[in-house]
């Protein structure tokens, strides 16, 4: 673009990354497949062909335009220098960490992190030497600032939390973290590119493309976006060090995600509000863990620091109900999958009740809670099969 105005998201997902001149016309890029780069010289050999100036193409495993496109598009989303795609989300979670940890280092996470992080961390890191304190989702600054110690390196966050959604501070604990000579690490996965993680400390900011980018729930993948070149450096390196490499069709196949998203996360946002908003006003409800509801937890802070919201939430039912009525209930369910991941074309239900671990916070609800993802279904025929399942809820005790 010629002027200096920064482009919208849905602009953004339909321009950056595209093919511009570089292959005949056609629009897209196309798959790059490819393990040795051959150099008709020596002398180009050591320089390197380059995509960019600075993407030396070398071998397969540095990457190729292919991946090159992809993440320029995810840096542009969430509002960071660079961007580097690894095969999985939990990749993109145990590669910054990596990068960012040594043996004696100590690392804070919150108690809502992803559960895989924090198996991480209690296997892997502490195996390594590096040691791990979780912590209340929603301290605040000076809870924080008192718990980093000497040797606290990194701040990870992951807001909301995909299972008890839970809203962060980030900016607070950004500050605490930076005055210490902390790093702040963040999952947005949910946040996608409503929460620019950039305007608010985060100094690598990772997704699980596997979710609203890919869209489609057929391929895994991860990126990790970084505030500055430096960080980006780092994590590069540390991935190049794990062998860490995403096939190119995945890189493909995220990238015609990507130029859908915006219609979809609209789409998508809306009616995971809807539904959200008819299950607050069910009596078998407790309470609805959405933060784009007014009154739900983390609201006003969602509020201050998001200008949007995916489909995942979850509901909190009345202590009465066993978690097994739960079960009975998405047992019954006809449009919605029983299973993980999220942020594909299709609506899930997920008992999260005695799956979840915590160990610094109390449980998020005194009743069960089962998480939804709201697809790309009609909002009457999912609220319609909801109204079925709670029938099913009701009879199984309460
Ligand atoms: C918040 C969050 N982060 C990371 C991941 C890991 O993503 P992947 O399944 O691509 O490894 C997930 C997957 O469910 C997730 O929910």
């Amino acid at each position: 673009m010629s002027s200096d105005r920064k482009l919208s998201f849905e602009t953004q997902v339909t321009h950056t990354g595209r093919a511009g001149k570089r292959v005949h016309g056609f629009v897209n890029p196309p798959v790059h497949r490819g393990s040795t780069v051959l150099y008709p010289t020596m002398a180009e050999r050591r320089g390197g062909f380059s995509h960019r100036l600075e993407q030396k193409l070398t071998y397969g495993l540095s990457g190729n335009p292919t991946h090159y496109a992809l993440e320029d598009v995810i840096a542009e989303i969430e509002g960071g220098t660079r961007c580097q795609i690894v095969s999985s989300g939990l990749a993109a979670v145990t590669t910054p960490l990596l990068a960012y940890l040594k043996a004696g280092d100590h690392c804070l996470v919150p108690d809502s992190a992803y559960g895989p992080t924090r198996t991480f961390c209690d296997t892997m890191l502490k195996r390594l030497g590096i040691t791990t304190t979780y912590y209340r989702p929603e301290i605040d600054e000076a809870g924080i600032a008192a718990l980093i110690q000497p040797n606290t390196t990194v701040v990870y966050t992951e807001s909301p939390g995909s299972h008890t959604f839970e809203v962060q501070d980030i900016p607070a604990l950004a500050r605490a973290a930076h005055a210490r000579g902390a790093k702040v690490l963040m999952d947005n996965t949910w946040g996608i590119h409503f929460f620019q993680p950039f305007k608010h400390g985060v100094d690598a900011s990772l997704q699980a493309l596997t979710k609203y980018v890919v869209g489609h729930s057929d391929v895994l993948l991860g990126s990790i976006t970084t505030a500055t070149a430096e960080d980006w450096e780092r994590v590069r390196n540390t991935a190049l060090a794990l062998g860490q490499y995403a096939s190119s069709d995945d890189c493909w196949l995220a990238l015609r995600g990507v130029r859908t998203m915006a219609v979809r996360l609209e789409h998508q946002m809306q009616a995971g509000i809807e539904v959200a908003k008819w299950f607050a006003g069910r009596p078998e409800v407790d309470k609805v863990l959405h933060p784009a509801l007014p009154g739900a937890p983390g609201h006003a802070l969602w509020k201050r620091d998001f200008t949007g919201a995916c489909s995942l939430f979850g509901v909190a039912f009345k202590p009465r109900y066993k978690a097994e009525a739960t079960h009975a209930m998405v047992e019954a369910l006809e449009l919605f999958g029983i299973g993980a991941s999220w942020g594909g074309y299709e609506s899930l239900a997920l008992p999260t009740t005695g799956f979840v671990t915590r160990t610094a916070s109390p449980p998020i609800a005194e009743g069960p809670v089962v998480r939804f993802h709201i697809g790309l279904e009609s909002t009457a025929d999912l609220i319609a099969d909801l109204e079925r399942g709670l029938e099913v809820l009701r009879r199984h005790g309460g």
